[in-house]
């Protein structure tokens, strides 16, 4: 495969980011260290950093200060992601075992914080109040989605709802990553709106994508178990649109009142909802979001680097394919 564009722009600034990131264990037990040694070294795609690093170029931002908020907000996205694999007794991760697949909850919980706490330290030395207002806020948002999450699980969430909650533990962060470097740069308030709408949309599209993969995709390219938002009572996009066509689907009802599938009739329903249809509505959703990114970026400084972020919403949804 040959090397987007995208990705060859960043490629020299993301080692940069990943030393900010190593960095930060420094000083510290040596179990931090090796947490999050693991982590960096077991891939994840560095999306949210390279759109940090991306409108950094574009606005020309001091390049430390973009790189130090690039790997800030790739520390906040690992944090979660040891917490919400705790919370969701996930134990495979970038095709590695999760940190509570090695370690107890109380070991687990405490590493998470101390990613949280060496994101908010890296996002300080940004020198923006700004910029840690806006991971303050961020963060509260995921966390208020993970809690309504939890509180809901097995409902049967409307539109409205589900975007809500594709909010909250995605497109949130996108927004961050995409805005984030405005600050940095002097010119929120020319730019601030446009690069809230990119990294929204490209956020919205991102986990709509990761919704669809969870039904089409195989174990060994996710790096997790695959259909396990169904079997985990979590209703996405691909389910809403299939019961559109077949409300009165009594597995569905089933799994909404808590119950529990036999094997066999969970896998049926799985294929049902992969043959119906829905997930080729659910690519659709994906697909306007992105073109709602790209309209965004036309009012944006015209440079190589906004391009790169055009093709980055492109690369959202060819995931899919
Ligand atoms: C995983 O995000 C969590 C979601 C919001 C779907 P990514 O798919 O960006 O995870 P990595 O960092 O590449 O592993
Ligand atoms: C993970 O959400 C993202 C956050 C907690 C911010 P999910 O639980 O839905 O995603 P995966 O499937 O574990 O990546
Ligand atoms: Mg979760
Ligand atoms: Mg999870």
């Amino acid at each position: 495969m040959t090397m987007l564009d995208f990705h060859a722009q960043v490629q020299a600034q993301l080692p940069e980011v990943e030393e900010r990131m190593r960095r930060v264990a420094d000083g510290y037990h040596p179990e931090l260290g090796y947490a999050l040694e693991q982590l960096l070294n077991s891939g994840g795609k560095r999306v949210r950093p390279t759109v940090t690093l991306l409108v950094a170029g574009m606005l020309n931002a001091p390049h430390q200060h973009a790189v130090t908020v690039a790997a800030a907000v790739e520390m906040l996205h690992t944090a979660t992601l040891v917490h919400d694999d705790l919370i969701d007794g996930a134990t495979l991760r970038r095709g590695e075992p999760t940190l509570n697949a090695l370690w107890n909850s109380a070991a687990t919980i405490l590493a998470g914080d101390f990613l949280f706490s060496q994101a908010a330290w890296l996002g300080s030395q940004a020198e923006s109040v700004e910029v840690m207002q806006m991971f303050a806020k961020t963060l509260s948002i995921i966390v208020n989605g993970e809690v309504n999450q939890i509180f809901t699980r097995n409902m049967f969430p409307t539109r409205e709802e589900y975007n809500q909650r594709i909010y909250a533990k995605t497109a949130s962060m996108f927004e961050l990553a995409a805005k984030a470097p405005a600050h940095l740069a002097g010119v929120y308030p020319q730019y601030g709106e446009l690069l809230n709408t990119y990294g929204n949309s490209i956020g919205m599209a991102f986990q709509v994508v990761d919704d669809v993969l969870d039904f089409t995709s195989d174990e060994a390219t996710l790096g997790k178990p695959v259909a396990s938002d169904l079997r985990h009572g979590l209703f996405t996009l691909p389910t809403l649109y299939y019961l559109d066509g077949k409300p009165e689907d009594e597995r569905v009802q089933v799994l909404l009142n808590g119950g529990v599938l036999e094997e066999e009739r969970m896998e049926a329903l799985i294929e049902d909802i992969r043959s119906s249809g829905a997930l080729q509505q659910a690519n659709e959703e994906a697909h306007r979001y992105v073109r709602l990114a790209l309209d965004s970026l036309q009012s944006l400084p015209a440079c190589a680097e906004r391009d790169g972020l055009a093709e980055l919403a492109e690369y959202v949804v060819q995931r899919l394919h």
